[in-house]
């Protein structure tokens, strides 16, 4: 949790007092920060869905209390200082990716603050790393951008039903095509209420409220848990010379990628294990876009002399990827991060690095971020040092790989997937 209140202003006499012209000057003045091209999220800094929920939030806003509001998942600030404008000055937040989360801090930094506050003297805003109970406490509205897979829906929606009050409002906005009727089930089963809001340019809010009782002490369904016994998992987590481990436990929560299981892609990746280098040559070994960690974990099963590093932008899948080190005792092994892209790992400190890149952002076809990676992992890499990658062969990433870090072959190739190892120059 980051507590970061605003320092003291002196209302500017010059500034409207009506929250509404406060708000369209806001969000007129929100940018989507870091513009570099480069964002998974898209450039536009404040979308139809932000708008149609601080549309349907304004009453409930106008009448919050203190304590009342949490924003989940907002993008580049829309939400939050949106709901700062329009509502109580104290605000709780969470948003699964970091560059999220840097793009509120930025703002918060910016001329527009001034809008924001209005004639109060501060407005605070409270951060939560996931979803954990704080967040949700005795919450009375709750803001949030849909998140695109129904299990990180519903250990959102369980996750509110627990600990909010009681006649918590949920207003769970998305852009129409995004959205499913699978969405309305997974509200229904912690709440009594489900409606949507009538479309406006393409966006829905889905409004969720009475929280079911037997949602309140619920086991949560959300971090799963599943050991697996798959002959790639099991092979490339055994050590020179050492046993083979019977099982690898995976930890997931709603967020991750693959959910409690093993990705096609990175199952194939695997099967190159034994190609990988030996272990006296891997001192430093790191998980790029960790997921649940299922690599973090084989390499710390694999290397066991190696520090092993996990490092992913996303909330969900640095918790994931913490706990599934634990749950099969390498968590001491482990050190896991969270980042944009890999870009603040340390130079030259690392012999070999796994990626299964990300190429899906909802529905729209990607690779800004995988590129992004390539280049952290070139400079994360000593020299000699190896990135081994799993992709999409229609991507053709080799040459962008052998750009970015060195020297690239294709190491195991199928119609679906292609396995490289690019060589640190
Ligand atoms: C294809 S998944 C692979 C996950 C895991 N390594 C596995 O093999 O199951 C790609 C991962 O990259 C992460 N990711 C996407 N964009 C990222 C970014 N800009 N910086 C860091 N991680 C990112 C996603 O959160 C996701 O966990």
């Amino acid at each position: 949790m980051h507590h970061t209140p605003e320092p003291d202003a002196t209302p500017d006499p010059a500034l409207p007092a009506d929250p509404a012209v406060r708000l369209a000057a806001v969000l007129g003045a929100l940018t989507p920060w870091p513009e570099d091209g480069d964002r998974a999220d898209g450039p536009v800094a404040v979308d139809a869905t932000d708008r149609l929920l601080l549309d349907e939030a304004a009453p409930l806003l106008a009448a919050a209390g203190p304590d009342d509001v949490v924003v989940v998942g907002d993008r580049f600030g829309a939400l939050t200082l949106g709901a700062l404008t329009l509502g109580p000055a104290t605000v709780r937040a969470s948003t699964d990716a970091v560059t999220a989360e840097a793009a509120l801090q930025h703002h918060r930094g910016e001329p527009l603050m001034d809008a924001v506050r209005g004639d109060r003297p501060e407005v605070d805003v409270t951060s939560f790393d996931h979803l954990e109970a704080r967040l949700f406490e005795g919450a009375r509205l709750v803001l949030m951008q849909l998140p695109s897979s129904l299990a990180e829906l519903t250990e959102i929606a369980e996750a509110i039903a627990r600990v909010a009050a009681p006649d918590v409002t949920v207003l769970a906005g998305g852009r129409v095509k995004h959205m499913t009727r699978s969405m309305n089930e997974v509200l229904g089963a912690s709440f009594t209420d489900v409606r949507a809001s009538l479309a406006r340019q393409k966006s829905r809010v889905l409004v969720a409220s009475g929280v079911r009782p037997e949602a309140r002490d619920a086991a949560p369904a959300f971090p799963a848990r599943a050991v697996l016994r798959d002959a790639e998992l099991l092979t490339a987590g055994t050590p020179a010379g050492g046993s083979t481990p019977s099982g690898v436990t995976v930890v997931a929560h709603g967020g991750t990628f693959a959910g409690p299981a093993l990705d096609l892609g990175t199952r194939f990746l695997l099967t190159t294990a034994g190609k990988w280098p030996a272990a006296d040559r891997v001192h430093d070994a790191l998980d790029l876009g960790s997921g649940t960690g299922l690599l973090a974990t084989v390499l710390a099963l694999r290397y066991p002399d190696a520090r092993v590093v996990g490092t992913d932008r996303s909330a969900a899948a640095v918790a994931s990827t913490r706990a599934t080190a634990e749950a099969n005792g390498v968590g001491d092994r482990v050190v896991v991060l969270r980042g944009d892209a890999g870009e603040d790992l340390e130079p030259a400190s690392v012999d070999l690095i796994l990626l299964n890149p990300p190429f899906h952002d909802r529905s729209a076809v990607r690779t800004d971020a995988a590129h992004r990676m390539f280049r952290a992992a070139g400079r994360a890499l000593r020299q000699g040092g190896e990135l081994w990658c799993v992709f999409n062969t229609a991507l053709h990433y080799r040459q962008a790989l052998t750009r970015s870090v060195g020297p690239t072959v294709h190491i195991e190739q199928n119609p679906k997937f292609t396995v490289t190892r690019s060589r640190r120059r």
